[in-house]
């Protein structure tokens, strides 16, 4: 009697992981789990020759930046208009646009629009797989979720609901508390600036980096925001309080304001220091945080889960977080009170110039 339980329970088990494992080969040879996702195979190609190129460049960085702009575009307070991961920011561009927040968007709206044309998916989805696979690209990228089916815009975000580099503490987490989005949260999806350069705010620059590997998904960002600051990239100081003195402004690095006090401030400080070298962590706290970003809006039973054609990131570079040469420990301003871990500084020339992908360092032309 007791075997035959047994028995019977392993022959549901292994029925219902049959269903839960559906297998369908799409019409060009593909194969997931739900033929809703087949659309997207010819989306990735098209996405990877014309728009990314295999690179951890200018338009993967720009699609991701375009996730947030959009899905945050919702208020749980009714304060704001907006339904969220929608695609607002390319269905209403013209009115979206023009938020201050939204500066240096345009590249990408004008970037992914033509492919709406070309491929039978939603704004909201096209921007969300763009993000999730344009990543895909940058060494030490997780492999993020990707759940389809949002429904189009029907009518803009308000302007208000993306915060401002020069916008304080209070005010920030406020509005992604309103967002749906704690403290920590926001702090995890900040990994994301591992991979960022400003086209905007330093005047009469573009492409300037917020640490020295923008084309890396790693830790640096966090270990280097943490450093005293000295100075502006090429001495032109952005007028309107956006940015703050960087550690490495001979090697054109930046800081945003709103990166330097959420590293400082207490309700924030230790979880921005707990990435620092921690790659596992920070690839794992990136992750959660981008599935619950990316479906703002709607709920995950309403949508079809398309995660797994996304396909395995580049691995992490094998380097542990350095202090960039001619900065060290005595430099980090540290509000945490956890152990810092010990890290060894890089040797050489002070100054570090980022580098394209492939070898160029012109930043304002990596890639093109
Ligand atoms: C407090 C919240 C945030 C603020 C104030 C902020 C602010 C900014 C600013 C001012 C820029 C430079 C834009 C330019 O001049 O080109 C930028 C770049 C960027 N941001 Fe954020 N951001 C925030 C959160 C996020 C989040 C949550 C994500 C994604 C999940 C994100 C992804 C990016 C990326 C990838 C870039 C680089 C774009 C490029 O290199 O062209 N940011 N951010």
């Amino acid at each position: 009697m007791v075997f035959k339980l047994a028995v019977t329970t392993v022959a549901f088990a292994a029925l219902a992981s049959a269903a839960n494992f559906k297998r369908v080969v799409c019409p060009d040879g593909n194969v997931t789990s739900n033929a809703a996702c087949c659309a997207f195979f010819p989306l990735m190609d098209d996405l990877q020759t014309n728009l990314f190129e295999g690179q951890c460049g200018e338009d993967v960085h720009e699609s991701l930046r375009l996730t947030f702009h959009d899905a945050i575009g919702f208020s749980l307070s009714g304060a704001f208009n907006g339904t969220g991961a929608d695609g607002s920011m390319i269905i209403f561009s013209e009115i979206e646009t023009n938020f201050a927040a939204n500066n240096g968007i345009d590249d990408s709206v004008d970037a992914l629009s033509p492919f709406l044309t070309r491929h039978n998916v939603t704004a909201g989805d096209l921007i969300q797989f763009a993000g999730a696979f344009g990543i895909t690209n940058c060494p030490g990228a997780p492999q993020l979720e990707f759940l389809a089916g949002r429904p189009n815009a029907t009518f803009p975000a308000s302007d208000g609901t993306v915060p401002l580099p020069q916008a304080e503490v209070d005010s920030i987490l406020s509005r992604m508390e309103d967002g749906g989005f704690s403290p920590a949260e926001l702090i995890h999806l900040l990994a994301s600036h591992t991979i960022a350069r400003s086209d905007t705010l330093v005047p009469g620059h573009q492409a300037v980096p917020f640490d020295t590997t923008p084309f890396t998904f790693d830790t640096q960002i966090f270990l280097e925001v943490l450093l005293k600051g000295v100075g502006v990239p090429f001495g032109v100081n952005n007028t309107d309080g956006a940015e703050v003195d960087s550690p490495l402004p001979e090697s054109n690095e930046m800081r945003l304001q709103s990166d330097f006090a959420l590293s400082r401030d207490e309700r924030t400080a230790c979880e921005w220091q707990s990435m620092v070298n921690e790659q596992a962590l920070m690839m794992s706290n990136f992750k959660s945080a981008m599935a619950k970003l990316a479906i703002v809006g709607h709920s995950a039973e309403d949508l079809i889960d398309c995660s797994d054609i996304i396909p395995t990131p580049l691995p992490p570079v094998a380097k542990p977080a350095t202090f960039p040469a001619g900065t060290n420990s005595s430099d980090l301003q540290l509000v945490c009170a956890s152990a810092f871990p010990s890290l060894s500084a890089d040797v050489g020339a002070a100054s570090i110039i980022p580098e394209c992908p492939d070898g160029d360092t012109n930043l304002n032309d990596c890639p093109s």
